[in-house]
């Protein structure tokens, strides 16, 4: 039996026709259903301005479903009985005359839960509707990135909602939340007093930061042209890993203790100023080259795609967290498309024990790392200093993982997506795993004052081939510090 109470409540799909509801919440609605884990009265209210009847978006949904879950997960029964949970309104979301309908269809028995998988520039206007019809009373409302795109832009879009909803009800995503070895972070670093102990400038050099996607723009480039790497994942997905890497201990679980404990982190991030990007910050742009053995095209030649752009498909960079605890203990960042693996891994680097009395060239061994994977294989493993075996070795060193991966430790039959666990505390009300906005604008304060400086500098992105780590200047910028990326990337 699940250990978590199920609450009833109506989820309202605004945009659930588009790529977001079709990839990823229909999938992860399902999964929850198939689970157990949706009480026997939620419903869910699919909303589009499409025509059709609701039993031709249901057939589509139906395919998408089958499309994005593996075979042995998906069977006419379990989709049968989740289909009983959903219907259909056509709707424009910015017409108030079309609220009424969707009133009358939610009721107000339960908790609605309101989620925007639409542009942000309708969130204020969908919030207005709602009120209006008074579903504003015990109403959730979830938002999806981008918020804005940039602190001004950002703060509009909050405001709009702000005027209808306080921010106890407002629940913005950052998916990378919800990933199951995310959340471990939160275990492994407040359950275990061996790891805080040592977590500090005291005992860490650095810290490494990888979310690397070996997709391109799959199709997206009329969002992704105006976003770029940096307002993408950096400003969201990598500060969140940041934040929940340097964060000092939260008082208790709750939402707001630990978000507390993020914003002060955020507020720590040195400026980097526009004399400092140069040598701090490196912007890359993918050029044709290959993915698992077959051409790819460069970002410029991509469908739609403008060949003027001077948009950045990876970004590495150097933070530096100005408070006591992490003085001099640099964190390097970097993302990017069309890199040669799909890999997000933490890697903590801790300090050389302080005398050597093993032979000097083994010197350069002589670190722990604690590597954190998020994906593929989610798990953990410390490296730790170890004699090799046999007579022959003398005290030869070698480095050994003490390994946790996940799924071999705990033989779950899968990995729930980060959508499944994230729509799952939106409907119990527990806003642990999203963002408030002060965060989102203490990211975006930092995040804009780079893209200002690009800007000023006139800067352009240096080209890498598609299926390689990045451009050259990116291994250059860790090598300067005299220190290279972790493992063969
Ligand atoms: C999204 C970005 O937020 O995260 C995408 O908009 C990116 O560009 C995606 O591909 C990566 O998520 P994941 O879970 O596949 O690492």
């Amino acid at each position: 039996m699940p250990l978590i109470t199920l609450e009833p409540c109506t989820f309202a799909l605004f945009g659930a026709l588009g790529d977001l509801a079709l990839r990823k919440l229909f999938p992860a609605l399902y999964q929850l259903d198939r689970a157990g884990l949706l009480h026997a009265d939620t419903r869910i209210i699919g909303l589009a301005r499409d025509e059709g009847d609701q039993a031709q978006h249901l057939a589509f949904i139906e395919k998408n479903l089958r499309g994005y879950i593996p075979d042995s997960q998906i069977d006419s029964t379990s989709l049968d009985s989740f289909f009983t949970r959903v219907s259909w309104l056509k709707m424009d979301f910015l017409d108030a005359s079309d609220y009424p309908a969707l009133a009358d269809l939610a009721g107000t028995n339960q908790t609605l839960v309101a989620y925007f998988a639409t542009p942000a520039s309708v969130y204020g206007g969908i919030c207005e509707n709602l009120a209006a019809v008074g579903l504003d009373e015990n109403t959730r409302v979830v938002l999806e990135k981008p918020i804005g795109h940039d602190l001004g832009s950002s703060r509009r879009v909050n405001d709009a909602v702000a005027k209808f909803f306080p921010e106890n009800r407002v629940y913005r995503i950052d998916h990378y939340l919800g990933k199951e070895t995310v959340q471990n972070l939160i275990a492994l670093r407040f359950a275990n007093s061996l790891f805080e102990t040592q977590w500090n400038h005291h005992h860490i050099s650095h810290v490494e930061i990888t979310v690397a996607e070996k997709v391109g723009i799959e199709g997206r480039w009329g969002y992704f042209d105006q976003a770029g790497q940096l307002r993408d994942m950096i400003q969201n997905h990598l500060l969140q890993l940041l934040c929940l890497i340097a964060m000092d201990p939260p008082s208790d679980l709750s939402a707001d203790s630990i978000r507390d404990e993020k914003v002060k982190v955020l507020k720590a991030l040195a400026p980097i100023g526009v004399e400092q990007i140069g040598q701090l910050v490196v912007r890359g742009q993918y050029i044709a080259g290959s993915s698992e053995g077959r051409p790819v095209p460069g970002y410029l030649e991509e469908e739609n795609s403008n060949t003027q752009s001077d948009t950045e498909t990876y970004v590495a960079l150097r933070a530096d967290i100005r408070n006591w605890r992490w003085s001099g203990v640099p964190f390097y960042l970097r993302t990017g498309k069309r890199l040669p693996s799909k890999l997000s891994q933490i890697v903590i680097h801790f300090k050389e024990p302080p005398h050597y009395i093993f032979a000097p060239e083994q010197r350069a061994l002589m670190s722990n790392r604690l590597i954190i994977r998020l994906q593929p294989d989610e798990g953990i493993s410390l490296q730790v200093m170890t004699k090799d075996q046999g007579l022959d070795k003398g005290m030869q060193l070698r480095a050994g993982p003490l390994n946790l991966n996940f799924s071999d430790t705990y033989r779950s039959s899968r990995v729930p997506d980060a959508y499944e666990r994230l729509l799952l505390e939106v409907m119990r009300g527990n806003q642990n795993l999203f963002v408030r906005k002060d965060e989102i604008e203490a990211a975006w304060l930092w995040c804009d004052q780079l893209i200002d400086g690009w800007k000023r500098l006139g800067d352009s992105p240096r080209p890498y081939a598609a299926g390689t780590w990045g451009p050259m200047s990116a291994m250059a910028l860790i090598t300067r510090d005299g220190r290279s990326w972790y493992g063969d990337i």
